[in-house]
């Protein structure tokens, strides 16, 4: 078995730690229980880029109890935890001189070559895979990258203008498809390259689908649709609201403070806390800081958000408004260019600035890194103090990228459970009912959505009224569910 983590020495803890997530994933264990036997993903090869944390270890290996094949990346270059990456790799029955558990490629900390060489690794199997798992579109951006150099017969085309994770993204696919990258030197020195090439057009005749975890991910794969250019089905999991009502807003509502606190436990009481964005991530992180004690201020581009969060309580301004008051500036949009550089120098001394939207480009971390004068010092992994000409400092967190993972352990397994059964039924739908997803985006039939919901009842002792056959014709609706139209906005 080939595999790339940081230490397999540390396979006992996070096995110790994936033996309490499976108790608090009561979705995930319905869907052993119920699928040990019949194996619907016996064949499936499954490649898999997604944060590869504890609660992703449990995933992995209900997928893996489930039939299949899995292959896995993390999809963040911090967000790996590395004992959760070595349990997976050993396996629970495995010993670290002898893994039988499933190939990883992730460590904490990897360098964007790195980050780039992981992902075309979920590739390599045997045989070409069946199906993505997906959180932000990294692997299926990959995917398309790759299928449009093959048949270009050319290296993907860069200008001047491209970002440093455009260029590690272009060289690994040259790389990957056999072709000479512009300017490339060793892309992921010391990491072994594969001999062949990847077939991408092979890759795209066997893939049945990705399903994908999160809003950026989501905008991604409609704009590709839109725009003609998306080759494969496509599930939007964040579409359930048993993933985008609880993950975004329960899961960020704890690993946000979490975040703040392990980074540098700066009391947030009676701070000044601006939240951009006040979406499903956005109001998780308000209700969070709020409880806290800070007060929280909200900036928000779209008006109906802007009056709910006036109606929650919160203070709306822009960010031009309060940039000199803030203690704390969070951004949670999915938008870029959220706080600039300009913005940043105008921040107090001691400042926290972090993001936990998916990408780094909310918060222009090249522009702060060419302000004049301006000096990064680290302070400790993932935290950097920014000082400024004038002595004062700004504290970053992750490199700009989501703090909640880089800087603490993501959300909780309960409410990943959430999230990762709505990812099991949707490999399952992609792999045993191909037929029903064509080329596009879909989202799970609002049953599943109440189902998964149904499973996580009984572990917080939850009464669930039943309608009487009356009740059921006055309202209209089944008495088995679903409950409301599939427009219903919860
Ligand atoms: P959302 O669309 O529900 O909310 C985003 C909000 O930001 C919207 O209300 C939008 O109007 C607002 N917005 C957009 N541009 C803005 C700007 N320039 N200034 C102020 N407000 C702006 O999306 P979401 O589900 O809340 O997700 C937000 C981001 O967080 C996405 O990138 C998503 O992928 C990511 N996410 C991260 C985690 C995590 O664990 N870190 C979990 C779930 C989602
Ligand atoms: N996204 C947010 N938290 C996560 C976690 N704990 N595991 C995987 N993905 C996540």
């Amino acid at each position: 078995m080939d595999w790339y983590v940081a230490d397999l020495g540390l396979a006992a803890l996070g096995r110790r730690e994936i033996t309490l997530a499976e108790h608090e994933m009561p979705g995930l264990m319905v869907m052993r229980q119920r699928y040990a036997e019949a194996q619907p993903l016996r064949g499936a090869r499954i490649a898999g880029s997604l944060h590869m944390t504890v609660q992703t270890a449990v995933l992995i290996e209900t997928l893996v109890a489930l039939g299949a094949e899995v292959r896995w990346a993390s999809c963040n270059i911090f967000s790996t935890q590395d004992h959760a990456a070595a349990a997976v790799v050993v396996g629970p029955d495995g010993t670290a001189d002898d893994p039988g558990g499933v190939p990883v490629f992730a460590w904490k900390g990897e360098t964007l070559a790195e980050y780039w060489w992981c992902t075309e690794q979920i590739f390599r199997f045997d045989q070409p895979p069946t199906m993505i798992v997906d959180d932000g579109g990294d692997a299926t951006l990959f995917l398309h990258q790759g299928i449009a150099a093959q048949r270009a017969g050319a290296a993907p085309a860069l200008d001047d203008s491209a970002s440093d994770e455009q260029r590690a993204l272009a060289q690994r696919v040259a790389r990957a498809a056999g072709l000479v990258a512009e300017g490339a030197s060793p892309v992921a020195a010391g990491l072994p390259e594969a001999g062949a090439p990847l077939d991408f057009l092979a890759l795209l005749a066997s893939l049945q689908g990705v399903s994908e975890e999160t809003t950026t991910g989501v905008r991604r794969l409609r704009a590709m649709a839109t725009a003609g250019e998306l080759l494969l089905p496509a599930i939007d999991v964040n579409g359930s609201v048993t993933k985008s009502k609880f993950d975004n807003t329960y899961g960020c509502r704890h690993s946000l403070i979490d975040g703040l606190n392990r980074a540098t436990d700066t009391l947030m009481g009676g701070k000044v806390a601006v939240v951009c964005g006040y979406g499903d991530v956005g109001k998780g992180c308000c209700e969070a800081l709020r409880g806290q004690g800070a007060r929280v201020v909200v900036t928000e581009i779209d008006p109906i958000c802007a009056l709910q969060a006036a109606m929650d309580g919160y203070e709306v301004r822009t960010l031009d408004e309060v940039i000199g008051q803030a203690d704390f500036v969070i951004t949670a949009t999915g938008c870029c260019g959220v706080l600039t550089a300009e913005q940043m120098a105008r921040l107090k001394h001691q400042a926290v600035v972090g993001n936990i939207g998916h990408f780094d480009d909310e918060i222009d971390m090249a522009g702060l890194a060419r302000w004049p004068g301006v000096v990064k010092e680290p302070l400790k992994p993932q935290v950097d103090a920014w000082r400024y000409g004038d002595g004062h400092v700004i504290l970053v967190l992750s490199e700009g990228r989501l703090l909640n993972l880089g800087n603490a352990t993501g959300h909780p397994s309960f409410v990943m459970s959430t999230s990762f059964t709505n990812q099991v039924l949707a490999q399952l739908e992609l792999f045993t009912r191909a037929g029903d997803y064509p080329v596009g985006v879909h989202v799970l039939p609002k049953r599943m959505d109440e189902e998964v919901a149904r499973f996580h009842l009984p572990a917080l002792n939850v009464s669930l009224t039943r309608l009487t056959p009356e009740q059921a014709a006055y309202l209209g609706v089944p008495m088995e569910g679903p409950y409301k139209p599939d427009d219903y906005r919860y």
